[in-house]
């Protein structure tokens, strides 16, 4: 049997006014899965065993996200490529499920490179990410790539529309450091974003194009004032905010404590805040807990940390994967 272990890490999506096209990759905690080759295993993802969920996630490979972006590798691989494999997979939850920090797309995103690290690493970046939004697909019930992008290719990223899929990596300034606090509630993906419907005002599309395009410019410009005014979300997090108690003062705080901007942390509950060095968002991260503890009634967990350069990374192989996948077009190296 060979073996490949992955980790990806967790992420912030949306930031404020890019619902479902911004999402940065954090430092810190993520998922690690690990694939192993099974010579008799029968073909494809047969197997899923998960810990560090509290017995929560789905074992069966046609639905747990590691598994099935895992899967959509294979298929794409294919026989010729040694993709006819049977492998089983081992996921280890590192980040809080329902938190809006990107646990499903980092599943996925260690699945996918450890199925595609697990027969050579042949797939290109759009592929691979292809697979990793099909494993989403099964968490949050929707093909959105804000978490999926940052936990495969690590970042401050936008994710632009239309086919094929892309990744656009944008330059943070040196000093960018966001403040992430998760408090211990849960909010489900799916449910969250069924509460958006369809449609929106005009007024709030203005708002929110407005602020995604000086976003960019506050990116590329190292414009404080210009990022701080734009991090505003006029279309989700108006109508998810009932889901969050706490979330209005979490966010005043947060400014209050020299928090440049503040937000919901993808479909939340986590709220994020970006503020200038690593002290100004201690401080912020600080304060946001606090209301949350005095606001809600409930603790929370703080990560501080400027965007990952990194995504999925492979983290080991075994002595045996080599020979193991030499005859099945590749080899993985260490
Ligand atoms: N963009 C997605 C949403 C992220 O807000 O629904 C989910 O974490």
């Amino acid at each position: 049997m060979s073996e490949v272990r992955v980790f990806a890490p967790g992420s912030v999506s949306n930031i404020g006014c890019g619902y479902d096209v911004f999402g940065m990759a954090l430092e810190g905690p993520g998922d690690v899965v690990t694939a192993r080759l099974v010579e008799d295993g029968g073909e494809g993802v047969f197997s899923v065993s998960v810990s560090g969920d509290g017995g929560r996630v789905p074992t069966d490979p046609a639905r747990n996200c590691a598994a099935v972006a895992a899967q959509a590798v294979l298929d794409r691989v294919g026989a010729g490529r040694g993709g006819r494999v049977g492998v089983a997979l081992d996921v280890r939850k590192g980040l809080p499920l329902a938190a809006g920090l990107g646990g499903s797309a980092a599943s996925a995103a260690a699945g996918a490179v450890a199925a595609d690290a697990l027969l050579g690493g042949g797939l290109d970046q759009t592929t691979l990410l292809e697979c990793v939004v099909a494993g989403e697909r099964q968490g949050s019930g929707a093909s959105h790539i804000d978490n999926a992008a940052p936990a495969l290719a690590g970042g401050f990223v936008l994710v632009p529309p239309g086919k094929p899929l892309r990744i656009v990596r944008l330059p943070t300034p040196v000093d960018f450091v966001a403040a992430v606090v998760r408090p211990h509630l849960e909010v489900e993906t799916a449910k969250a974003r069924a509460l958006l419907g369809e449609a929106i005002a005009l007024s709030a599309g203005i708002r929110q194009w407005g602020n995604t395009a000086g976003l960019v410019a506050g990116l590329y410009q190292e414009d404080w004032e210009l990022l701080g005014r734009c991090i505003d979300d006029a279309v989700a997090e108006p109508v998810r905010a009932r889901l969050v108690p706490g979330l209005e003062e979490a966010k005043r705080r947060a400014l209050a404590a020299g928090a440049v901007g503040a937000g919901l942390s993808g479909s939340g509950p986590s709220v994020f805040a970006i503020c200038r060095g690593r002290s100004a968002a201690r401080e912020a991260a600080r304060a946001i807990a606090d209301a949350f503890r005095s606001e809600a009634g409930v603790d929370a967990d703080v990560i501080v940390s400027p965007p990952s350069p990194t995504g999925a990374r492979v983290l080991g192989t075994s002595a045996s994967t080599r020979a193991a996948t030499a005859g099945t077009g590749g080899s993985v190296g260490g």
